[in-house]
């Protein structure tokens, strides 16, 4: 079964807790963190990952799209992150994050956005709790997804076949399926679940596939 991870980053912020508990039959919050750097966007930081803490018992699945992710990486897991994601295209001391999401017994992803070969993942395998196959270019939401992420999902699940495989952008209850079909197993959706009209009830459909 799949696990769903609605991305925040297509709530109503000024009501966050209340659309968190919108999602409570999902698996994972996702938190889409922007720098402005790395991305052309800015969102949240470690103290709204705080507040929103309290409010929710979900996994929270935090996803770095930010420059040297080492300056901010205890300060994501002191807030509640439970699985850091971090991008191969960024700069930063990945053995130090590395070693801080362990040290904490958090679990360490590793983002690729579309453009990046799924060969650069071999090496950071064997450290991987997840990988993180972007279907759009990463930096905001309601995008179209990239058809080309369905060979690289095939292409990660060859090379590994119990790593987690999330997948980003553009997914909907029309296309959830292939992205399934080619190996992934994390869901992201944003648009598709926080503009739904009904957004429980879409959090359930999803978790059909
Ligand atoms: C894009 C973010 C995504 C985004 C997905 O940079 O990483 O998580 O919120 O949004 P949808 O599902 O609307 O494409
Ligand atoms: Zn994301």
């Amino acid at each position: 079964m799949i696990k769903l991870s609605p991305s925040i980053l297509a709530a109503n912020f000024s009501s966050l807790g209340d659309e968190i508990a919108k999602i409570k039959d999902a698996d994972y919050v996702h938190i889409d963190v922007m720098d402005g750097h790395f991305v052309p966007n800015i969102t949240f930081g470690p103290g709204v990952v705080k507040c929103i803490r309290k409010t929710t018992e979900l996994v929270f699945d935090v996803h770095l799209m930010i420059e040297n992710a080492e300056k901010y990486v205890d300060d994501f897991l002191n807030a509640g992150a439970d699985i850091i994601t971090v991008h191969y295209e960024s700069n930063m001391d990945y053995e130090y994050i590395k070693n801080k999401v362990k040290e904490k017994g958090k679990k360490l992803g590793l983002s690729i956005k579309p453009k990046t070969d799924v060969s650069v993942l071999k090496d950071y395998l064997s450290d991987l709790d997840m990988v993180l196959i972007m279907s759009v270019e990463p930096g905001f939401g309601g995008q179209k997804f990239m058809e080309e992420s369905l060979e690289k999902i095939k292409m990660v699940r060859q090379m590994d076949k119990n790593i987690d495989i999330e997948v980003d952008g553009g997914i909907g209850l029309d296309n959830v399926k292939k992205v399934v079909d080619a190996g992934a197993n994390v869901i992201v959706a944003g648009s598709a679940v926080f503009g739904a009209k009904d957004v429980s009830k879409t959090v359930l459909e999803f978790k059909k596939f």
